[in-house]
């Protein structure tokens, strides 16, 4: 609001000395109008352009922590539908899938995993040593991902640290992660891990839906038969090279076993990028209260964030029945069960089928907030869902990365001891 006074202050003491109009008179005809008409403009902007109603609060406080969604399929998207042809398809126009610039703007999306992901194999072999392009069809998703951003470069900016994911934001961008979905993709090799690291992947779950070299999987509907136990001998030499080489331990799609022995393995925090609340549908995809309850910054917990998927499938045993207040209390019940610092959004948009009503595309995420806002969350714990608690873990894996190195950590030379492959030739002298 202005400091200049409404009205010129009276300079003469006599109200009548101009045009002899008595001053009540002014005061009913032009104050009263005038100050009616700034209390109405008042109760719709508070004083200093806070919206008032729940949804121009919810995009108000997001303009300033937009929001970091930890699992969003568009590189998928665009080697399904389009074959990686991103010439094929414009991100600046409406889009047949869930995300495109404009809806990412209206939806104040500020940063996102871009989710590099090839599916997994069942028949891989029992020991899964099958040949396959893993790898290759990996380094093409990395490679459209990186074509994409460089397209769209006044939209979208690649970031590897939580300092780029800030600054990026601070330029208006949107920042770009690289989240790696299963150590399939890894051709059961630590030298593949560390290389996709130098390529800018910041997170892993451990498996997508079928078990692999290093760990079981939750499967997707139902669980998988167990191949290890949780995390074979290879898969717990990962888990402290993820840790050295600063990739985030990813707990979703993986078998509960295999999250509890990873927690009980990780020296750096955890994420589960894209996951729902078992509490609401018995589905072993789903994260269960036993691990909800390991996740905190309490004596026997890892620092971690949750962030909540919104497939219907995995939030409800009734899709159709979830809508935003359904995500919300979601939201809460993790919150209900590790607090407001553990919490966040990863969608899963342009990798699943439905949406819940209300949450439809990326242009969706301030309805999610405004619910929030009804039930009494503050600007700050709306910042924490948004992103601050990401980007907290994000810092702390950072930091355990670059302890482990000033320790002397060395890369792990561990190799898969099913390979054959590398076992040295005879020489013959
Ligand atoms: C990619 O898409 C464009 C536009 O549809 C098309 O002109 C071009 O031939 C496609 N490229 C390939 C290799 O298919
Ligand atoms: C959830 O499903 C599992 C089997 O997948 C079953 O063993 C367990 O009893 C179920 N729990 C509840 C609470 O229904
Ligand atoms: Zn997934």
């Amino acid at each position: 609001m202005s400091s200049q006074p409404l009205l010129p202050q009276q300079s003469h003491p006599n109200p009548r000395t101009s045009t002899g109009t008595p001053r009540k008179l002014i005061l009913t005809t032009i104050l009263v109008p005038i100050l009616l008409i700034a209390g109405i403009i008042f109760v719709g902007i508070k004083g200093d352009g806070v919206p008032k109603d729940d949804l121009g609060l919810a995009r108000y406080y997001l303009k300033s922590s937009p929001v970091i969604d930890g699992h969003i399929d568009l590189p998928e998207f665009a080697r399904a539908f389009y074959g990686n042809n991103i010439s094929a398809f414009d991100l600046n126009k409406p889009s047949k899938g869930h995300v495109d610039i404009p809806r990412i703007r209206e939806g104040s999306l500020g940063a996102f995993f871009w989710s590099i992901f090839v599916e997994c194999r069942e028949d891989n072999g029992k020991d899964f040593l099958h040949p396959t392009f893993q790898v290759r069809d990996t380094l093409e998703q990395i490679d459209v991902s990186n074509r994409l951003i460089e397209k769209y470069s006044d939209t979208f900016a690649f970031a590897g640290t939580a300092d780029e994911v800030e600054v990026a934001i601070k330029q208006g961008k949107v920042a770009s992660l690289y989240g790696l979905e299963g150590g399939h993709m890894l051709g059961n090799s630590l030298a593949v891990l560390r290389t996709y690291h130098q390529l800018g992947v910041r997170y892993m779950t451990l498996t997508h839906s079928c078990n692999n070299a290093f760990a079981d999987s939750a499967g997707i509907f139902e669980p998988v038969e167990e191949r290890w136990g949780g995390l074979s001998p290879l898969g717990r030499a990962l888990i402290p090279e993820m840790n050295r080489v600063g990739i985030l331990v990813d707990l979703s799609h993986v078998s509960d076993k295999t999250a509890l022995q990873a927690l009980s393995i990780t020296r750096a925090p955890v994420m589960l990028s894209h996951s729902a609340a078992r509490h609401f549908n018995n589905m072993s995809r789903n994260v269960p209260d036993e691990i909800l309850a390991k996740i905190g910054r309490g004596k026997h917990q890892v620092d971690g964030v949750i962030m909540v998927n919104f497939f219907p499938v995995f939030a409800s045993a009734k899709p159709d029945e979830v809508d935003v207040a359904y995500i919300a209390d979601e939201v809460e019940y993790i919150v209900s069960k590790t607090g407001k610092h553990h919490v966040g959004v990863g969608s899963d948009y342009d990798g699943i089928e439905s949406t819940p009503k209300g949450l439809e595309d990326v242009s969706k995420y301030p309805y999610l907030f405004a619910e929030l806002i009804r039930r009494g969350w503050t600007q700050h714990e709306l910042s924490l869902l948004a992103g601050g608690n990401f980007l907290r873990v994000m810092r702390g894996m950072e930091e355990t990365s670059r302890r482990l190195r000033k320790d002397g950590w060395e890369p792990s030379g561990v190799i898969y001891d099913k390979r054959r492959d590398l076992d040295p030739v005879e020489w013959e002298l």
